[in-house]
């Protein structure tokens, strides 16, 4: 299973930004680690992302809407995504879940656009920091799980993404172990849930990887990659997490 190490640019970057995007998609071409490289930037920069990487990595959107057009202003359609080269997109990151009360159902309804646009969806599930202290991670992200990934997923057609929200931007990431835990139940659902074609499904971490955590973090039972906010905006940070992938796996 080829690894996956994805930016999230979150509400980052402008023009002069796109120095960024193509220092790493040049390295990367150069350097060709073992994982396949994504990067998120804010819509504005999407399209010029795309133009910018010429295929040397990929490049995604962060969000989009469920439905392919129509009178929702500020949205974005997966079809739109698409358009604009996108090959990807988060779904049901904790700050959409959060800031826009986005609910399992509306998440799933996402997943289907982006399958609909064909699209990569990142389906983004994470507990928060009441629910890790009160012993309910296992069952919230199952709930989510349950909620949010629509039958029909393959290993080929869905990413899910594991970012406990207290480890998101905090400088605080959980021990190995419950990292490896998670995972391990993430795994056994997916297994459960598409049979074997669960066991090939790329589950990512998300939530503080730096360069100095990604290479203990993707050696990792399970981990099959990251996904980067705060240290993907930084090229080299970037690249140094893209480096960390352990070669063979
Ligand atoms: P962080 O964000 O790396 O800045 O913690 C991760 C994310 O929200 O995807």
């Amino acid at each position: 299973m080829r690894p996956l190490i994805a930016g999230n640019w979150k509400m980052n970057g402008v023009v002069a930004s796109l120095a960024q995007v193509s220092t790493v998609a040049s390295r990367i071409a150069d350097e060709a680690p073992p994982a396949d490289v994504l990067i998120c930037p804010p819509f504005t920069l999407l399209a010029n992302a795309v133009a910018t990487s010429a295929g040397r990595i990929a490049i995604g959107g962060q969000d989009c809407h469920a439905l392919p057009s129509g009178a929702f202003t500020g949205d974005i359609s997966a079809e739109m995504l698409a358009d604009a080269g996108a090959s990807a997109v988060i779904v049901g990151h904790s700050e959409r879940r959060q800031q826009h009360g986005e609910s399992d159902a509306m998440v799933a309804a996402k997943v289907r656009a982006a399958w609909r646009a064909e699209l990569l969806p990142i389906l983004c599930v994470g507990e928060t920091e009441v629910e890790h202290d009160g012993g309910y991670a296992a069952d919230v992200v199952t709930a989510q799980l349950d909620g949010s990934l629509p039958t029909g997923a393959s290993a080929l057609t869905i990413v899910v993404a594991y970012e406990p929200i207290w480890a998101i931007g905090s400088g605080r990431t959980p021990t190995a172990d419950q990292i490896a835990r998670m995972h391990a139940l993430i795994r056994a659902w997916l297994e459960t849930a598409l049979g074997r074609e669960g066991s090939d499904v790329r589950v990512l971490y998300g939530g503080s990887v730096r360069p100095a955590n990604a290479r203990a973090i993707l050696a990792l039972p399970n981990v099959n990659g990251v996904l980067v906010g705060g240290a993907s905006l930084v090229a080299q940070d970037f690249l140094e997490i893209a480096r960390s992938v352990p070669s063979g796996r």
